[in-house]
Parts: structure tokens; C-alpha cells; sequence
């Protein structure tokens, strides 16, 4: 059976809350430059919008990761599927990620990459479950906290499908 997915954000209050983030980062960088982490795949769509919205000269890298662990929840190792190109000595580092959840990825992810000496470590993530965490884990800019429900859209999948929807919705099956 074909499942449903219903609105939660449509495209202009993502793209609205988006452009809030991008003027928010713009601000908080003024007189330096950004180094974007784009954690793939779900952070591609949120990445790109981000970043055409932020006005400090930034720099962009992609990273694959996967947390591994016995089956559904994960142990909270984190590997690392696809690395980085560039080096981050001295950088002004800005994770964009999709969704924070249970915290995992981000927290075993972020000592990972402080052992790499950037300048700093940010996170923007576009939604955040806080009552699913399992870990302490904020991000420094979150678009939309949002209820403990399966999102898909805007780079958010279900089995692979639907990362292009342009709004977020939950999944009905
Ligand atoms: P965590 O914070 O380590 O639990 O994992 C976050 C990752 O799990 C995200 O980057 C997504 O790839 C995936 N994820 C968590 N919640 C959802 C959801 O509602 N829809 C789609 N993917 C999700
Ligand atoms: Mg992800």
C-alpha cells in the first residue's frame, strides 16, 4: 500500500524560517567565513538553501556518516562513510544537518572533528525532536523543534523516498 504524507511546514514557512537562519549566521560571522559541513544525505537540500542565504563567504564540504549498532537503535558509533575533502585547521566550522533526533550522530561526530583543530564547531540543524533524545545534544541554530513523528521531505527520506519534497510532512500509512 502507497503511504500518505501530510503537511506539517509547507515550502514557504521552511523557506521563510530558512532565510531567519541565514540572516541570523550572516550577523553572528560578520568579518569572517563560514565553513560548511554538509552531512549527507538529508543535509544537502537544507545545506544549499542555507547557504545561498548567507551573505559571509562560506566554503562547503560533504561528509557521509552512519551510525551503527544492533539494528534499529543505534549503538552511538559513528562511521564515517565518505570523509571530508578539505582539512579544518583553523576554520570557522558550521555543521548543517537535517534533523537532530536522538542526539547520536552529531555527539559522537563533533569530538571527531574538533581532533582536526578548526577554530570552532557550530551546528544548524533545520528540526530538532527533543523528546526523543538520547544524548545531550543542542544545536547552536534549529529551524523547527518539532513532535516526536517520522518527517520526510526537504532531504528527509522514507526508504529513499521523498527527500524532494519542497515542504516537510509525516508520513501516514
Ligand atoms: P540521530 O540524531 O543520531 O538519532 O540521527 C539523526 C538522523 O536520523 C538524521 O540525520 C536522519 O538521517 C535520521 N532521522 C531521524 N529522524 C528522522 C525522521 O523523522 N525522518 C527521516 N530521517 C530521520
Ligand atoms: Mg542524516
Amino acid at each position: 500500500m502507497k503511504e500518505k504524507v501530510k503537511v506539517l511546514l509547507t515550502e514557504t514557512e521552511v523557506d521563510a524560517r530558512i532565510s531567519d537562519l541565514g540572516a541570523q549566521i550572516s550577523k553572528d560571522y560578520e568579518g569572517k567565513e563560514i565553513h560548511m559541513i554538509c552531512i549527507l544525505k538529508g543535509g544537502a537540500f537544507f545545506a544549499c538553501e542555507l547557504a545561498k542565504r548567507i551573505t559571509v563567504p562560506v566554503s562547503i564540504d560533504f561528509m557521509y556518516v552512519s551510525s551503527y549498532g544492533n539494528g534499529t537503535t543505534s549503538s552511538g558509533n559513528v562511521k564515517i562513510v565518505k570523509d571530508l575533502d578539505e582539512p579544518l585547521l583553523d576554520k570557522e566550522v558550521l555543521i548543517a544537518e537535517d534533523i537532530i533526533d536522538s542526539g547520536r550522530t552529531l555527539h559522537h561526530l563533533i569530538p571527531l572533528l574538533y581532533k582536526r583543530k578548526p577554530k570552532s564547531i557550530r551546528v544548524c540543524t533545520l528540526l530538532s525532536k527533543p523528546e526523543r533524545r538520547e544524548v545531550e545534544m543542542e544545536a547552536d541554530y534549529t529551524g523547527f523543534t518539532i513532535p516526536d513523528e517520522f518527517v520526510v521531505g526537504y532531504g528527509l527520506d522514507y526508504a529513499q523516498k521523498y527527500r524532494n519534497l519542497p515542504y516537510i510532512g509525516v508520513v501516514e500509512q
